[in-house]
């Protein structure tokens, strides 16, 4: 059967490690969005692998991984992750990583750009990553964007590249930021592409013959169901659909053979950036902060962290037809005497139970909380659902009752094996 994993609220959920989790069972890994705005970090026998654009299947021997055409790829990030995989041991081939032609180019001036609007916006900014993300899936929209494919003819890439610096250029001065040098560009970026040249491929067709062949999908989400650009808290949200339809247009492989979605969220909520967060609590980021968690994997920023809110699941299940429901960190609550779990909001007056469409009217939602006692031991050791403290399996069960979504998967702490799969 054919997985998507979508996260069910801002990122971060901990999807790096289910997925890597799942691909035991999996032949294939795909991503299909998003950049390397992207952190998923996997922790296998105490060594910390840190991915941001090369799927996670990569650190399985025997698994194939596909970047797919939804995805935008930046060529030096990728080659710099590549070399860091190999100093820690990991080959990246062209049997174990293919990349799509239809992709687009992340590029220097897409993260100048980045950069110059968010300082231009003032109170209003998103908190990008600052890795060129929004720019370049504009120039995809706008139809100016470059592609991989673009880099097999190098006469037509540099004029399409000279108009798009020129244009570039004239914003990156205007707001004092430093320009780029097109020759060196030019120079730099086809020396990239041949480095990764062999990896190039029609992985439409690539996933269509692995399906053929009987092969097994798993589609690795990034970012999460409240950065899609269509469900999420717009503005305060990445350019590209990260709820689980974006699978499907980012990898050219039809819903029909997505056979289920798996939704990961954290036991509580965290998000990084800018935007309306209703369950946002100072004494729980203290609380995480001082354990030594909740920092980005790619910008190391400290994360906002809040309650769970089974607002924003409830309607993640919707959005992603979300079958089973992954929980992770559990174990970053096993100190709380009570945890509270958001079951509604209140605005202006009245109790709602789906997510409002502005961020304004988030802004203006409080939370109806519920209590519930917490379980004050150490769940990390554990391996068996049944033998989880009967309080925290209460609360997976509130989650469950909340959400609308069964609770299939617990994750107990970073490490691969700090996972258990109830039955
Ligand atoms: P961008 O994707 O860099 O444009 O950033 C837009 C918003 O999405 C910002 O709030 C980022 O912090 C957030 N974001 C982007 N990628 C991730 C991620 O992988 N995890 C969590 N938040 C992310």
């Amino acid at each position: 059967m054919n997985t998507v994993i979508v996260g069910a609220q801002w990122g971060d959920e901990g999807k790096g490690k289910i997925v890597d989790y799942l691909t035991e069972k999996t032949d294939v890994v795909i991503r299909a969005q998003g950049g390397n705005n992207a952190g998923h970090t996997v922790i296998n026998d105490g060594k910390k692998y840190v991915l941001h654009l090369i799927p996670s299947g990569i650190l399985w021997p025997g698994k194939s991984c596909i970047i797919g055409n939804g995805v935008v790829l930046d060529l030096f990030s990728l080659i710099e992750e590549i070399n860091t995989l190999r100093s820690q041991g990991i080959l990246v081939t062209p049997e174990n990583l293919a990349i799509s032609e239809g992709a687009h180019l992340v590029m220097p001036y897409h993260r100048g750009l980045d950069s110059s609007k968010e300082s231009s916006r003032g109170n209003g900014k998103i908190g990008t990553t600052g890795r060129g993300i929004g720019p370049a899936y504009a120039d995809k929209i706008e139809r100016t964007g470059l592609r991989v494919a673009d880099l097999d003819d190098p006469e037509a890439f540099a004029e399409k590249l000279a108009l798009k610096v020129e244009e570039a250029n004239l914003t990156l001065e205007a707001t004092g930021a430093p320009k780029i040098d097109l020759e060196v560009l030019g120079r730099e970026i086809l020396e990239a592409a041949e480095t990764l040249r062999p990896h190039f491929a029609n992985t439409v067709a690539l996933a269509h013959q692995y399906i053929a062949d009987g092969k097994r999908l798993l589609f690795e989400g990034a970012q999460g169901t409240y950065l899609d650009i269509d469900h999420g808290t717009y503005p305060f949200v990445t350019s590209s659909n990260t709820t689980s339809g974006g699978a499907c247009t980012g990898s050219g492989v039809p819903p029909k053979h997505v056979g289920q979605v798996v939704g990961v969220a954290k036991a509580y909520t965290t998000r990084v950036g800018e935007g309306p967060f209703v369950t946002e609590n100072q004494e729980l980021s203290d609380h995480f902060h001082g354990m030594g968690r909740e920092f980005g994997a790619t910008t190391g920023r400290a994360r906002r962290c809040g309650w769970f809110d089974a607002v924003l699941v409830r309607y993640a299940g919707m959005v992603n037809g979300i079958d089973q429901l992954a929980v992770t960190n559990l174990d970053g609550l096993d100190t709380l005497p009570v945890i509270r779990l958001c079951v509604a909001y209140e605005l202006n007056g009245k109790r709602i139970e789906f997510p409002p469409a502005t961020s304004r009217l988030f802004d203006a939602c409080t939370p109806v909380y519920e209590e519930i006692e917490g379980w004050l031991s150490d769940t990390t050791e554990i391996r068996d659902y049944d033998a989880l403290p009967e309080k925290a399996r209460a609360y997976l069960d509130r989650i469950t009752a909340t959400t609308a979504l069964p609770v299939r998967i617990v994750g107990v702490g970073p490490d691969r094996s700090q996972t258990i799969f109830r039955a």
